[in-house]
């Protein structure tokens, strides 16, 4: 099971994320990484981020956790989309 699955996680290291010690990193773990783990940015694409971003403000608001706010909202998406995929393959 952990051999199949290791072809496209890593669930037993800990992830590393692109300019790890950077503000916006920092931010972007402590906001998403609190549901699940943080996707790595290159996860997705430039354009299909704010989309998902949208997603995840009206899930954390349907739990009842507060959402980001317009700045953090902005630092997270720019730090997405500074190291997202180049073209939608998923
Ligand atoms: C309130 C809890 C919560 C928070 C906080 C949260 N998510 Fe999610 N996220 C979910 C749930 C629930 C799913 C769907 C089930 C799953 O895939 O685990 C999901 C799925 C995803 C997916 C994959 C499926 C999809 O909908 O595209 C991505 C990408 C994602 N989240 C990104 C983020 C990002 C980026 C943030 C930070 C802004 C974030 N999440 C914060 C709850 C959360």
């Amino acid at each position: 099971m952990a051999l199949l699955l290791s072809a496209c996680e890593i669930p037993n290291e800990p992830l590393v994320y692109p300019d790890a010690d950077s503000s916006s990193a920092k931010l972007y773990q402590a906001k998403c990484a609190r549901c699940h783990n943080a996707p790595q940015p290159h996860a997705h694409t430039a354009q299909a981020w704010p989309a998902i971003l949208q997603r995840m403000q009206m899930r954390m608001i349907t739990k009842g956790a507060t959402p980001l706010n317009k700045d953090e909202l902005g630092e997270v998406l720019g730090y997405l989309q500074r190291h997202a995929a180049l073209a939608d393959s998923k």
